[in-house]
């Protein structure tokens, strides 16, 4: 009776679970844990199920922290770690510590993976790692007088070189190091890390699996999904949200509108958090996604008759320079636009320029569809993407939007902000003002 219980039981979840193996298989996921999940007893348990999504074909980036073990290394040493702003300072004493400790976590991680899946038929199969300098860092610097030392942010993804080896069939695994151009080492966030790999490599989901980020609404109950509208209007209301769970839903959010299609906050301590997420309808944390009805993503030429429509008025009133239709198409990998149950309901479009600057341009956003954020979210990811670009400042042109750029951060400017080949393209008789904004 219990065996026949038990096989119905296995039955019914593997054909549940059926659909979801079919739909992850090929997809590309990006994975962060703490180093806390790493001290775990049953962290290898998670490197087991990890193992188990790589065997069912999919590309697994995984990014580890280190912070327990670098304090425990730090306390060894007798080295005080100092913070200012929520935020490590690094120095050399300290990144000493950061870089045992996170090599240490990462053999660790290797070791467990090389084990593959262990008393299964498949203990025979063999897991390929890759480490390596995939992500290039930059010093957080001197900020309000404070010297973060080797604390650094991410400047660039080698998101090629990773490609390349989840192509072989390998996991890559990345610690919470960078390095520079200059051959220095920074410590970075894992999460920062996670979070802009995910987006570089336009992945299908990001993981953040952390100590209990998973979203709980007023009256404790799991939110299993929510859209990036929602969390990010979660984020600006006085709902009180721990500093790990605010953190990683930013993270979430950012990566979503960077067009990453699924964000999962997972709480690592529940046994199987990740299976019961990728495989079951109920999953056990929060989702967020990208409406679905309604997309921010980039352009492509089948959009150029929706921008067409969408910006012509505009035009013929002045409010924006008038394109041809053969401009845009040569233009057309400049533009995001947002789509709505297949109508292109709003664009803008990011020119780079000369100096590390880039124009906002082509702002638009239809009547209908006006005064609910979207101008906002549309501003947004050509910030993200002019900063992943490595711009530090964007303008733009306008004749009567005036206002509302003053409003978001920009500062009137003049002719010779402009980069030089815009300056010689500048349209005086538009007399339009020029607004600057710095890229942080
Ligand atoms: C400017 C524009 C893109 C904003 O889009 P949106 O999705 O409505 O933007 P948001 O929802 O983020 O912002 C709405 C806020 O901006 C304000 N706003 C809209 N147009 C404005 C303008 N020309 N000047 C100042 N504020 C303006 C609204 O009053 C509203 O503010 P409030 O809610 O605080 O009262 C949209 O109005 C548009 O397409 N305008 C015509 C094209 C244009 O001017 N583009 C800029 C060319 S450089």
């Amino acid at each position: 009776m219990q065996n026949r219980d038990t096989d119905s039981r296995f039955i019914a979840s593997f054909r549940h679970a059926a659909p979801y193996i079919h739909a992850h298989r090929g997809r590309t996921f990006v994975l962060a844990f703490g180093g806390e999940a790493v001290a775990d007893e049953h962290f290898p348990e998670l490197v087991h199920d990890l193992a188990l999504l790589h065997s069912i074909g999919i590309q697994l980036v995984l990014v580890h922290g280190a912070r327990p073990q670098i304090e425990h290394k730090l306390k060894a040493a007798g080295v005080q770690m100092e913070y200012a702003n929520g935020l490590r300072i690094t120095d050399d004493a300290a990144l000493k510590c950061v870089k045992e400790a996170a090599g240490t976590v990462r053999v660790e991680i290797e070791a467990l993976l090389s084990m593959g899946l262990a008393n299964t038929p498949m203990s025979g199969a063999r897991i390929g790692v890759s480490s390596g300098n995939f992500v290039t860092a930059r010093p957080l610097g001197v900020r309000d007088g404070i010297d973060y030392c080797h604390t650094g942010e991410v400047r660039r993804i080698d998101s090629r070189g990773i490609r390349q080896h989840l192509a072989e069939q390998r996991i890559v695994l990345l610690s919470p190091l960078g390095y520079s151009p200059t051959g220095e080492v920074f410590n970075l966030s894992a999460e920062e890390i996670a979070t802009r790999t995910a987006i570089e490599l336009q992945a299908d989901k990001l993981i953040l699996l952390a100590e209990g980020v998973a979203l709980r609404d007023s009256r404790r109950r799991l939110v299993a999904q929510i859209s990036v509208n929602a969390a990010d209007q979660l984020l600006g209301s006085r709902r009180r949200l721990g500093d790990a769970t605010r953190r990683n839903i930013e993270h979430a959010i950012q990566a979503c509108r960077g067009q990453v299609r699924r964000a999962h906050l997972l709480d690592r301590r529940i046994n199987g958090a990740l299976l019961l997420e990728l495989f079951t309808r109920d999953g056990a944390g929060t989702l967020i996604t990208a409406d679905e009805y309604e997309q921010l993503r980039e352009a492509t030429i089948e959009d150029v008759g929706g921008i067409l429509e969408l910006i012509r008025p505009l035009e013929e009133s002045g409010v924006l320079v008038r394109r041809s239709r053969e401009l845009l198409e040569m233009e057309i990998g400049h533009f995001l636009v947002i789509e709505r149950d297949g109508t292109v309901i709003a664009c803008a479009a990011l020119y780079p320029g000369d100096r590390n600057s880039a124009e906002l341009a082509c702002l638009a956003v239809h009547p209908d569809y006006r005064n609910a954020g979207r101008g906002d979210a549309l501003l947004r990811s050509i910030e993200d993407r002019g900063r992943r670009a490595g711009m530090h400042r964007l303008f733009v042109l306008t004749t009567q939007t005036a206002h509302w750029f003053r409003e978001r951060g920009f500062a009137a400017g003049d002719l010779a902000h402009l980069p030089k080949r815009r300056k010689d393209l500048y349209n005086y008789q538009r007399n339009s003002k020029v607004f600057c904004k710095t890229l942080g």
